[in-house]
């Protein structure tokens, strides 16, 4: 048995629905279902013996010790989180509240669980922390990617909350001896992801007749990973990773947004033509940039690779083709998580999205 946090968002999901297809070691899922959690996404787990599901907060240190003794996990592996830049500049206690103290609770809990477990079963648990390469800052043009040997240097409230929750991590491992491994990953891209982020925005208001948003010059570079790639690296790291380390994930796919933006109109223009035959990108607005808009992130993956053997499985053309195909066949789902709160955050944070960009 394992335990799940924030199973019901992107990637968790993903990785309840592959860690369920690969394996008959059942899952408990940890959930608050905030606006990112959507129990439509594990729909298909319904009813399966394998998944157990529980709507909480990993702050919650009574329910969190229930679940522990009751489930007695041989791992935790932490997916919940606040993760989306634009909402902490907008909103960032809500990124405080969860990453940095959800996360400090949650370590507590487990460390209490953990403690009491007789030898061999102590020396055998995980908790596995899933974070994001956002904690190492922003880079320049040539700087080379970033390796574990970066220091942080987080730039937004998001990166920020991230990099005291890996602080914390790192921290009960050196002091209470807590099992632990860190997981830095890049710019993660598929199925069920939600429509406020930058690739399945652009597919869901293209095919809306909706401008396409793209942020100052549409020149910052992000590392992109199929999300199904990510959840390998984690299983692969849960399985053999070195205790008290941390493992860069990346795909080795830089690319400027605006080449990002160009890629998912071409794919369109040939899956899902314009009625007017139009192509897709003359929906491209600039708009004004985000505040403190880090420049490019990289990351170089070499040390999971050598040391864990781990490899992505996807490039990123055929990553984005299967991403965009998803959506063509998913779009109840869409429809279905793009609720009135979602309809409210789209206004306030586009609410100048015809504004030219300085
Ligand atoms: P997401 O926003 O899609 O999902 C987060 C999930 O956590 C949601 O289901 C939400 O309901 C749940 N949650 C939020 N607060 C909670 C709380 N207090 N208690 C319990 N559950 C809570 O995020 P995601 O994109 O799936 O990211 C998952 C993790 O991976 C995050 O920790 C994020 O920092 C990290 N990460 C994301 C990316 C990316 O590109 N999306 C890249 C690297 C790392
Ligand atoms: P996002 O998907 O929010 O991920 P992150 O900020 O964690 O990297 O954004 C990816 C990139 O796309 C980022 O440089 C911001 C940019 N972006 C836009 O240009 N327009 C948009 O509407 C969004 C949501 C993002």
């Amino acid at each position: 048995m394992i335990l799940v946090t924030g199973g019901a968002g992107f990637i968790g999901a993903n990785f309840v629905l592959d860690w369920i297809a690969n394996s008959d070691e059942p899952v408990v899922n940890l959930d608050k279902l905030t606006y990112a959690g959507n129990l439509e996404t594990l729909a298909s787990l319904k009813g399966n013996p394998k998944h157990i599901f529980v709507q909480g907060d990993i702050g919650d240190s009574a329910l969190v010790d229930r679940l522990l003794a009751e489930h007695k996990p041989r791992a935790v592996v932490n997916f919940a989180a606040e993760s989306h830049v634009d909402r902490s500049i907008h909103g960032p206690e809500d990124f405080v509240q969860t990453n940095v103290l959800g996360t400090f609770r949650l370590l507590e809990s487990v460390r209490g669980f953990w403690s009491a477990l007789p030898a061999e079963q102590k020396s055998a648990f995980r908790f596995l922390h899933v974070s994001t390469d956002e904690v190492y800052g922003s880079l320049s043009k040539t700087d080379p990617a970033f390796t574990e040997e970066n220091k942080y240097e987080p730039n937004s409230p998001y990166s920020a909350s991230k990099a005291a929750s890996d602080h914390l991590v790192r921290a009960w491992h050196h002091t209470y001896g807590l099992p632990v491994l860190t997981t830095n990953c890049s710019n993660n891209y598929g199925p069920f992801h939600f429509p406020e982020k930058l690739i399945p925005l652009m597919i869901v208001n293209a095919l809306a007749g909706k401008n396409l948003p793209v942020y100052g010059d549409g020149m910052q570079v992000r590392d992109w990973l199929y999300v199904k790639d990510h959840c390998s690296a984690i299983r692969r790291v849960l399985e053999a990773g070195k205790l008290g380390e941390t493992y860069n994930v990346g795909g080795w796919n830089e690319k400027p947004n605006i080449e990002i933006v160009n890629t998912v109109c071409a794919l369109l223009d040939e899956l899902r033509p314009r009625n007017d035959g139009k192509p897709y990108k003359e929906q491209i607005t600039y708009v004004t940039d985000r505040p403190g808009h880090d420049r490019r992130y990289a990351i170089d993956a070499r040390k999971l690779e050598a040391e864990l053997g781990w490899k992505p499985a996807e490039t990123f053309d055929t990553g984005i083709r299967k991403t965009v195909e998803w959506y063509l066949a998913n779009s109840e789902w869409v429809r279905n998580v793009q609720s009135g709160a979602y309809r409210e955050w789209v206004e306030k944070q586009y609410d100048n999205s015809t504004k030219a960009a300085a």
